[in-house]
């Protein structure tokens, strides 16, 4: 897989070469590149931004840098991912149909947002996929970007060892995932849950379901409206 960023903070997307993006790298599975927007202006003062059509506070991103970038970048094709507020929520489900994909361009934007224009040439140039982090607004993309990344690198085949760890970690399974517990047994007076010390792989699977549709209900019950979870879990605490 191929990723390209384009931004106007090339150092805050330094974390891409650590960690679990950094393994892909240095393993073949992605290919990272990390554009300076300004490197596409012209004028002294390298003007990526200006005052919004229509009024109103905040500064817009000029459609131009983007389209030029787009150009040289041949993005046709691609995948562009634009990190905004307004965006589809980024979901387990969203990671894994990006994870599908050969090339992401991802555009991040700062100030009010950049111009609707650039986002419909996008649109017609290749699929065009707007992503919100959540319901808060943070100054740009970037950080937006890097959790998209790490979402999507880490679900690419050949990247984790131990596929079981995908499969039973949260939201893979439409729950939270149950309480982990490792060495001593004790410590500062706490125990372990006894079930998972018994080395009954029956009675510790259905605890381990019980944990996560308690939680869910308790956090997010909103994961368990229309999902078959539901039903198991109204069942499970009746008894
Ligand atoms: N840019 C600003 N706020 C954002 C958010 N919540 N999600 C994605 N990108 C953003």
């Amino acid at each position: 897989m191929r990723l390209d960023y384009l931004t106007i903070f090339p150092d805050y997307l330094a974390p891409l070469t650590l960690s679990l993006p950094g393994k892909a790298v240095s393993g073949g599975l992605i290919e990272v590149h990390v554009h300076d927007l300004r490197r596409w202006t012209h004028d002294r003062h390298r003007t990526v931004d200006d005052t919004p059509y229509g009024g109103g506070a905040g500064m817009v991103m000029k459609p131009e840098p983007f389209g030029e970038a787009f150009d040289e970048l041949a993005i046709d094709g691609a995948t562009i991912v634009v990190p905004t507020p307004s965006g589809r929520p980024l979901t387990q489900a969203l990671a894994r149909e990006l994870a599908t994909r050969e090339r992401l361009v991802f555009c991040c934007g700062r100030y009010e947002g950049i111009d609707q224009r650039v986002l419909d040439h996008a649109a017609e140039r290749g699929e065009l996929i707007e992503v919100s982090l959540g319901d808060y607004v943070l100054n740009g993309g970037e950080v937006a970007a890097l959790a998209v990344t790490e979402a999507v690198v880490r679900l690419l085949p050949g990247f984790m060892g131990n596929a079981e760890s995908l499969t039973e970690e949260s939201h893979e399974a439409g729950l939270l995932e149950y309480p982990s517990y490792t060495k001593p047994a004790v410590w500062r007076d706490r125990e372990v849950p006894p079930v998972l010390l018994s080395g009954d792989h029956g009675a510790i699977a259905r605890w381990r379901r019980q944990q996560s549709l308690d939680r869910t209900a308790a956090r997010r019950p909103d994961l368990l409206h229309g999902a078959q979870a539901a039903g198991e879990w109204v069942i499970a605490s009746a008894v």
